[in-house]
């Protein structure tokens, strides 16, 4: 089917070349003359393993083209998804503009019958705002709406789009049920959870804030062992072996971050607020999670015995998670604005995110930045891990002049690195 999709960053491109493997002559559209001319070129503009790989297949099978001009591949395609982002406005609200704008925009110039599916994440009822502007901008358009969520993973986000566990579909009518069963027909049916379009917007949301919900508390029950002398490896472990729980999930740390959780869990609220539903759980996992990278600074100033400044800190992981490049509310990107605020120097080094890094903290003096962990660690006073980057497992930490780590991550096993002669500290534990 020849399908097209409006936005080709995170979302959108992995959509569409995984549509495109699926046997879909896609068209990518992006209003980023650079991001196109890039992907024209063969270029990734962003680092998600295996997907260079995938786009050269689809390129050489000439199932996908790159393009700003959405004109041309609407009059090509019934159905077209929207991918653009869904930014958290300042009231904490998802700033609906780019979604809003490309549905104005497929109104204007579309002719004949569309789909037009949501994939963005977008807070409940988007898609009857949608469903007007199109009625407003061109009645006598012929045209559905329907809500497919995107659950991919960064890093991961391959495997997750061509095994999902679920595809969520939001329709109102047979035609679009039937396209978008047509658009998912090489995965099992089962696999298809089809309901009302309020119900899979909120599906959405109410995962992803479920998800931050398992993170915060797990990082509590961090603070708590801290405190009382329990281990939370030993906890989380027996934990996530009971089937009702889980083991994902269960992983301490210095706070979610990324591209989804912590906009989407402010978004859900800002719902349940418009409509006087109280969501109290949300609420505090939303200040958990706040209060969490401030006390990774206080972890930090302690294994530095309350010395921060002048003190030279490397930073080990900028991306909000490892094999990403994306530092969209990464905690290292807080916990170095942090530490800067209170003069430390900073050693910043990630494999991937240091572009995006330096762009960010472009304004902040007494930071520099490397790709090389030994480059940044070498003369350090302390080191922190901030992302769970796998290389770091394998890093010859004496090839520093430090001994002290602070490992937000839990790579290491405390008690070898101690024997080793490591100050070691790390979460939820004996430190
Ligand atoms: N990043 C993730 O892991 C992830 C996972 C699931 C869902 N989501 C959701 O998917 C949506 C997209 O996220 P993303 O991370 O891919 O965003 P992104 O910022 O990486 O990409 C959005 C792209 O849309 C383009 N764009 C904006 N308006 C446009 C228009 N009118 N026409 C053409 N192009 C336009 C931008 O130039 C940009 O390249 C968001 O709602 C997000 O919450 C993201």
């Amino acid at each position: 089917m020849k399908i097209t999709i409006i936005g080709s960053g995170y979302v959108g491109l992995v959509s569409g070349i995984c549509f495109a493997k699926l046997g879909h002559e896609i068209a990518c559209i992006d209003k980023d003359e650079t991001k196109i001319s890039k992907l024209k070129s063969g270029i990734i503009p962003i680092f998600e393993p295996g997907l260079k790989e995938l786009l050269d297949e689809a390129v050489a099978a000439k199932k996908i083209s790159f393009s700003t001009n959405l004109k041309t591949a609407l009059s090509d395609s019934q159905a077209v998804f929207i991918a653009v982002g869904t930014p958290q406005d300042e009231d904490g609200s998802a700033d609906l503009s780019y979604v809003l704008t490309a549905a104005k925009e497929i109104a204007e110039l579309s002719n004949s019958y569309k789909l037009i599916i949501t994939k963005s994440t977008v807070p409940a009822g988007t898609g009857y705002k949608i469903k007007q502007l199109i009625t407003q901008t061109n009645p006598q358009l012929e045209f559905s709406i329907a809500s497919n969520p995107e659950f991919l993973r960064e890093g991961a986000a391959i495997d997750d789009f061509m095994n999902p566990d679920r595809i969520v579909i939001g329709v109102e009518d047979e035609k679009a049920q039937k396209i978008l069963s047509e658009i998912y027909m090489k995965f099992p049916a089962e696999k298809l959870i089809t309901s009302d379009i309020i119900t899979a917007e909120l599906i959405k949301y109410a995962s992803n804030s479920f998800l931050a919900t398992k993170i915060s508390f797990i990082n509590e029950m961090a603070d708590l062992c801290e405190i009382v002398g329990g281990d939370i490896k030993q906890l989380a472990k027996a934990m996530g072996l009971d089937s009702r729980i889980g083991e994902k999930f269960l992983n301490p740390g210095p706070g979610f971050g990324g591209s989804c959780f912590p906009k989407d869990i402010m978004a859900i609220l800002n719902v349940a607020k418009e409509h006087d539903v109280s969501l109290s759980l949300i609420d505090s996992v939303i200040t958990s999670n706040k209060q969490r990278k401030i006390k990774m600074v206080d972890k930090i100033s302690a294994a530095l015995g309350g010395k921060i400044s002048g003190k030279k800190i490397a930073i080990l992981g900028l991306a909000f998670k490892a094999n990403t490049d994306d530092i969209r509310y990464s905690p290292a990107i807080t916990i170095i604005k942090e530490l800067v605020k209170k003069e430390a120097k900073i050693f910043a080094q990630d494999f991937e995110a240091v572009e995006n890094s330096k762009r960010e903290l472009a304004d902040l003096k007494n930071i520099s930045f490397f790709t090389d962990p030994y480059e940044a660690m070498k003369d350090a006073d302390l080191i922190v891990i901030v992302t769970e980057w796998k290389q770091y497992q394998k890093l010859d930490f004496t090839k520093s002049k430090t001994k002290k780590i602070v490992d937000l991550r839990n790579l290491f096993d405390a008690k070898k690195m101690r024997e080793q002669g490591f100050e070691y500290f790390y979460i939820g534990g004996k430190n």
